[in-house]
């Protein structure tokens, strides 16, 4: 299978070698975006072959098994990267969203068993098999909307049976789709409860029980911790992020979501890849991330969602750090998975260049999943997991036409559906 497209009105994402200092960009980086217009681009065997300007199109001479595409007036970019998702989860909570329309706050909620136990519920009395064809038209739909390389966390079973039920869920996703996933283990992301009023003994259970479990059959990629007042502290997510090293997890921390309780310190102590939410920060936290190499993550869907604040993504950038968003997809604060409303908020929400929130959508949300060397970028070798877009006048129409469909169509390793 070889695909070649032509005619190309702007082909962005493009990554020459010696782009960035390290693998992705950071600070002022994130606003140069690789562009050729009118460009051409050659897959093969499900990779990036070649690309350049019409100026310099390759002739055709050998049309077997080629296939042609004139993307006159579109874009072509990378496929969205989501580094922050919570897919695998039983059924919605469409109730609690009227419930916060009426009045109620989010944390009001959960303390009244909705929010993540409600989830946490459902899940334990659904098969296996049942939360795997939840998930899996999920995953579909997100790859219909552009995504190409996709996170999953654990985090709505609580008890060791159903973290691993979800896993191996995942697992299965992992299997029957084309796309990267990486599976993150959140066991400790509520309080379940058979433990109530006893986090430090839950924490112990996930750290002797499920822990060693998920790493026994290898379900896990990266380690996380729900860190924010009334659910855990610093010094529960120093010990989860210490047992996660122990059986070579890596972390990725849901920190400062509602307050800032020294969670994004302990991160970058302990080497964490990333930090995501960050919709409260305090001067603290912008100067441990400073010239550390832990990813910061934003989810302004959620923000969106809940009407909280949007993570101060330009803040973060201009300190020079560098930056990925993601959707957050679940059920209770950020039911969806489109990436391009992400960007989209980012821009509008954050004040991001074009250019940048489309960087922290691919590239650096690939390096979020440690993917960076096989995709989120156009650049030879890579797999051609690209977005062609409908016509469109350039990218900065992206974000600018934010409630539009503007996806033609999404091909995975060179392959479109
Ligand atoms: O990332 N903040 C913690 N976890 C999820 C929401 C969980 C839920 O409400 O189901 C999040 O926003
Ligand atoms: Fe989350």
């Amino acid at each position: 299978m070889r695909l070649l497209i032509k005619n190309i009105g702007q082909l962005i994402g493009i990554e020459e070698k010696g782009t960035w200092k390290s693998s992705f960009p950071k600070g002022k980086e994130m606003s140069t975006l690789g562009v050729i217009e009118d460009a051409w681009l050659a897959v093969e065997d499900g990779r990036i072959a070649d690309f350049g300007s019409m100026t310099s199109f390759p002739g055709v001479t050998d049309w077997a098994g080629l296939e042609l595409v004139d993307a006159e007036n579109c874009v072509v970019l990378p496929t969205w990267a989501d580094s922050h998702t919570h897919i695998v989860y039983a059924g919605n909570r469409q109730d609690e969203y009227v419930d916060r329309i009426k009045g109620l706050w989010y944390e009001e909620i959960a303390a009244k068993g909705g929010g993540i136990i409600n989830s946490a519920m459902k899940l334990r009395d659904m098969s296996e098999e049942e939360l795997w064809a939840q998930a899996q038209k999920r995953v579909e739909e997100v790859i219909q909307l552009g995504t190409g390389a996709l996170e999953i966390k654990s985090g709505y079973g609580l008890d060791l049976d159903s973290e691993l039920k979800i896993l191996r869920v995942v697992k299965k996703l992992k299997e029957t789709n084309d796309i990267p996933i990486k599976a993150t283990l959140l066991a400790a992301h509520a309080v379940p409860p058979e433990f109530k009023g006893n986090t430090d003994a839950y924490i112990e259970y996930v750290i002797e029980e499920i822990i060693p479990a998920v790493a026994e059959e290898n379900l896990a990629d990266y380690i996380d911790i729900f860190c924010e007042r009334n659910y855990f502290d610093a010094s529960h997510t120093a010990l989860i992020m210490e047992a996660g090293a122990e059986h070579g997890l890596k972390a990725k921390i849901h920190v400062n979501q509602f307050s800032s309780i020294g969670g994004v310190q302990e991160a970058v102590k302990h080497g964490a890849l990333s930090v995501d939410h960050l919709e409260v920060m305090e001067e603290a936290d912008y100067a441990s991330l400073k010239g550390s190499d832990v990813i910061p993550v934003g989810l302004p869907a959620c923000s969106l969602f809940l009407s909280i604040p949007y993570t101060p993504g330009r803040e973060l950038i201009d300190s020079g750090t560098s930056f990925a968003l993601a959707t957050d997809f679940n059920p209770g604060s950020s039911p969806t998975g489109n990436m391009n409303l992400v960007v989209a908020l980012a821009c509008m929400k954050m004040k991001l260049l074009p250019e940048e929130a489309i960087n922290a959508a691919t590239i650096v949300g690939a390096a979020a999943m440690e993917l960076q060397a096989e995709l989120g970028s156009i650049t030879v070798g890579k797999r051609a997991n690209l977005i062609l877009t409908k016509e469109i006048p350039n990218f900065n129409y992206l974000p600018y036409a934010f409630g539009s469909n503007l996806i033609d169509r999404v091909f995975i390793n060179g392959k479109s559906n």
